[in-house]
């Protein structure tokens, strides 16, 4: 199988993901923060182990302000559930995931004001619309780093500094690009940064992340046991403790542990460039084929490995269909849990196909698709 949906979850994993994930089960899976003994503490240290290198990674300056969550759309949760109250306003782009998109929705029911910014048709936020929509209640600028739709990224440095001189506060979801392109936290001026750990960053599926910057104190989402301060009915106030009721998922955060390992050991900088070699070669393999039309930037730059294409009237489905049936190649068609976006992008009656690159696909791979594209488009 040639495996191309990356951005649904990345397959396969570091060897050591694996290993570490079954290590875990096996060896010495006790619950960590909670028991004294040695299993417990082998767990939790490993634990504070995975928060270390999420820091290092995204230049935390404190790992104890790094939450896990089960997913990115937990972690999205919190934030904007436990930020936004009745009253605020809300700026999000056209781009954003159901995960941003549905809460949003919720909250708007509840008395949170929302405006969409204006996107270029690639799917870049407007600068210039965020500062014409912005208004003194306006408490959170959210934007999706990357596109999941068509990989358009955005300038998170030039949005990060425009919330600051708003004093807006400033969300990133980074679903798309947390393990494959550079971030840093301090740098992009960002508050709050929600990551799933299972995509880009190698992990298992059960993990992700928010990370909470100085100054942001939001409400909870749940209350519960947390090993600390358990004399007290009350929810402890400090990080992470206040927003991680509950057990952990150990033998998740475990792997997710060893995929950052690996990226830090290969280097942000190697993982980018070898996914944009990819992403190069299969854009120039996509023009030469008639009746395929590529959504997104033609800048390398301005995107991530994900490709999403429409091949003339064919319904995305079927072509899916075929494409896993007939060629062995797995990748996602639709909407992509995306419908802001697709409705940004014009694509909301036919959605997309998308192939998504991961850090373990090779030219070998984008060949077979692209073979595969060739006769399904009957090129
Ligand atoms: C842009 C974006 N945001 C959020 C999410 C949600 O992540 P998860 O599936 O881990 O909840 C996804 C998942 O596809 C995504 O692509």
């Amino acid at each position: 199988m040639v495996y191309l949906d990356n951005a649904a979850t990345s397959w396969p994993k570091p060897e050591a993901v694996y290993r570490a994930v079954a290590e875990c089960v096996k060896e010495y899976g006790a619950n960590p923060g909670r028991s004294g003994h040695r299993m417990a503490m082998r767990a939790g240290e490993i634990i504070m182990e995975c928060r270390e290198n999420l820091a290092r990674l995204f230049g935390i300056p404190d790992p104890l302000r790094i939450v896990f969550t089960s997913n990115g759309t937990e972690a999205i949760n919190l934030a904007l559930k436990g930020l936004l109250a009745p009253g605020d306003h809300v700026l999000l782009s056209g781009m954003e995931h159901n995960a941003v998109a549905r809460p949003l929705k919720k909250l708007e029911s509840a008395g949170v004001e929302l405006s969409i910014v204006k996107t270029d048709p690639e799917g870049k936020a407007d600068g210039a619309d965020i500062a014409v929509k912005a208004r003194p209640n306006t408490k959170l600028l959210v934007v999706t780093h990357a596109s999941n739709v068509t990989g358009t990224v955005n300038d998170m440095d030039f949005l990060g500094r425009l919330a600051r001189e708003h004093n807006i506060a400033f969300m990133v979801d980074a679903a798309q690009t947390a393990g494959n392109t550079p971030i840093d936290v301090g740098g992009m001026h960002i508050d709050l940064l929600a990551f799933p750990g299972h995509k880009g960053l190698l992990g298992p599926q059960g993990t992700g992340c928010l990370y909470v910057g100085e100054g942001i104190t939001l409400d909870t989402l749940k209350e519960g046991g947390t090993g600390s301060l358990s004399e007290s009915l009350d929810q402890p106030d400090f990080l992470p403790d206040r927003y991680e009721s509950g057990t952990l998922n150990t033998p998740g955060i475990a792997g997710l542990n060893e995929g950052i390992k690996f990226i830090l050991e290969t280097g942000i900088g190697s993982i980018r460039e070898h996914e944009k070699q990819l992403v190069r070669y299969m854009l120039e393999g996509l023009k030469e084929i008639n009746k395929v039309k590529v959504y997104g930037s033609g800048d390398l730059e301005q995107r991530t490995g994900v490709i999403s294409i429409a091949i003339d009237q064919k319904d995305c489905h079927e072509v899916c269909a075929e494409l896993d049936e007939k060629y062995g190649v797995a990748v996602r068609g639709g909407l992509h849990c995306a419908c802001l976006a697709h409705e940004t992008l014009g694509t909301l009656r036919t959605g997309t196909i998308r192939f998504s690159i991961g850090y373990f696909n090779t030219i070998e791979d984008i060949n077979k698709a692209l073979a595969a594209v060739r006769a399904i488009a009957g090129a």
